[in-house]
């Protein structure tokens, strides 16, 4: 039998039906099986609970024991249980059981099928990306105490019955600006860590604005050692760049999790910090003054210069080869200082040089424009509900991913009292970055052209890793369910979302407190 999802939650989670305004923070209902963000196809609820013990064992053929040392790692610490990964567990041992094989077309490479017996919790995908997958529903279906980092006394039960779940998109992103400030690659780690959860799959890094530079480049060297030096985050705070070795093992990490970097060079805007580090890269051949405020759209590179050519493709080739991911971001946006002439001059040979070294070209959507954007990748950031430009590029044949600033914007405030972030594309609560749909937000274009949706997260007004964390969740958790689920629902979404702050508590997640959930704990 299929229950449908709302009819589930609704059963599960009655408290969640009447929320009051001065109510008193719901104490913690036992966790479902529907209480998985995000929201899963199918949710089966039945049967006795697994019980988690010191016994338990996690089965993974060796093809799968990355995945299961993930789950070990993610399990051991609040556990304190040993948790060891063997390839065939005992007979009549509590088993967490791995396993890939063929488990259905519907799957796709990232779907995977959970069943929760007394005994045993057998998870099933056709690739270790699945795996990963339901890796994280299973985390989401253990008490909240699971993500503590010490050991706690818990009775560690996963509810029974069958979930098989699957992606809506095959893109769904996040992005962090490292240009306006740093972050190091410790903070992007977490960051990672954190978006994982959500089954995001692929992480955007914006590397160069006018501000900084944050790659090493070894054919431009001063890019980075004079756009990376300290000082040049937004305000003269902070500063720095990532070597190609942290890039390399930032890719790793990221893979290891299922998550794909997006590198982006922004071109030919946003190019202050470059033309700073090489003043050739203007037209007059004299260097800009530094900049740490934050106005945009007043450089731009010069587009008759055959040095400028020479630029991008040293960048382009360095960076692709540092980047086993199909996707190049070369930016695109806020190219007033550029002449619509010479933007199409422009974006006519450095489009072509993206797929020279084997990548797909992403740009925001201002690439929409050229007619060689024709193969590439937009991505949606403006406030409107159609764009005849971009619905024109998408009859060629370009592929669209949606971030409405005023919707998937995770760097603009909740509301007017919120103590950091911008709010030029409005105020964004937790229910509008939830409620639309990134298949239908663009009238003009259709669902079958977007590979899914990105949430943003600009820094301008960011230092910190908690101030990264207060402004992405929990709209982070908004944005992936929509990338991911198919089922729509404000009010299961908010009662789910209630029940996940202990889980953010538990891991020291500064999420931010919205009015419009009813938090539990
Ligand atoms: C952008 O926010 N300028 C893409």
């Amino acid at each position: 039998m299929r229950v449908p999802l709302a009819a589930l939650l609704a059963l599960a989670l009655p408290l969640t039906a009447a929320p009051a305004a001065a109510a008193p923070s719901p104490a913690a209902p036992a966790t479902t099986l529907g209480s998985v963000i995000p929201a899963p196809v199918e949710v089966r609820p039945g049967g006795p609970a697994f019980r988690l013990t010191k016994g338990t064992v996690i089965e993974a053929a060796a093809t799968a024991r990355t995945v299961a040392q993930r789950l070990a790692e993610a399990l051991r610490p609040a556990t304190g249980y040993p948790l060891p990964i063997v390839a065939r567990a005992p007979r009549f041992t509590p088993v967490i059981s791995l396993a890939t094989g063929a488990v259905g077309a519907r799957l796709g490479g990232e779907g995977y099928r959970l069943g929760v017996r007394a005994n045993e919790v057998d998870l099933r995908a056709n690739s270790n990306a699945g795996l990963f997958a339901g890796v994280q529903t299973l985390r989401q279906l253990l008490p909240a105490a699971i993500d503590a980092s010490t050991p706690r006394q818990r009775r560690w039960t996963v509810p029974g019955g069958d979930i098989v779940d699957y992606p809506r998109f095959a893109y769904r992103g996040a992005m962090l600006d490292e240009a306006r400030h740093f972050h190091s690659p410790d903070e992007i780690k977490r960051y990672i860590d954190e978006i994982s959860r959500f089954k995001v799959n692929y992480l955007h890094l914006h590397l160069a604005d006018d501000q900084g530079w944050r790659i090493q480049i070894d054919s431009w060297p001063r890019l980075a050692q004079v756009g990376g030096a300290p000082g040049t985050g937004v305000d003269g705070v902070g500063g720095g760049y990532l070597t190609k070795a942290q890039y390399r093992d930032l890719v790793r990490y990221a893979a290891d999790r299922y998550i794909t970097i997006v590198p982006e060079i922004d071109m030919p805007g946003h190019v202050n910090a470059a033309q700073v580090a090489y003043p050739e890269l203007t037209c007059d051949g004299v260097a800009p003054p530094p900049r740490t405020d934050t106005d945009v759209g007043y450089s731009s590179l010069c587009i008759g210069k055959e040095v400028t050519y020479r630029f991008v493709e040293d960048v382009i080739r360095e960076l692709a080869a540092m980047t086993p991911g199909p996707y190049l971001h070369i930016g695109g946006d806020e190219a007033q200082a550029t002449t619509p002439a010479d933007y199409l001059t422009f974006e006519k040979r450095v489009l072509p040089l993206v797929a020279k070294y084997g990548k797909t070209a992403y740009g925001w959507n201002e690439i929409a424009a050229a007619p060689a954007a024709r193969k590439a990748v937009a991505q949606y950031w403006g406030l409107d509900t159609s764009n005849a430009t971009l619905a024109a590029a998408v009859r060629q044949g370009t592929r669209v991913v949606m971030s409405p600033a005023n919707l998937a914007y995770l760097d603009q405030k909740y509301n007017p009292q919120t103590p950091i972030g911008l709010d030029w594309a409005g105020y964004i609560e937790v229910r509008t970055a939830y409620d639309w749909d990134p298949g239908t937000r663009l009238s003009d274009v259709p669902a079958a052209a977007v590979l899914g949706v990105e949430a943003p997260l600009w820094s301008e007004t960011l230092r910190k890793m908690a101030d990264i964390e207060f402004l992405a969740f929990p709209r982070l958790a908004a944005i992936a369910e929509l990338g991911w689920s198919r089922s729509h629902d404000w009010n299961s979404f908010r009662s789910r979302l209630g029940a996940y702050g202990p889980r953010w508590d538990a891991q020291g997640v500064n999420f931010y407190r919205s009015t419009q959930i009813d938090w539990v704990g």
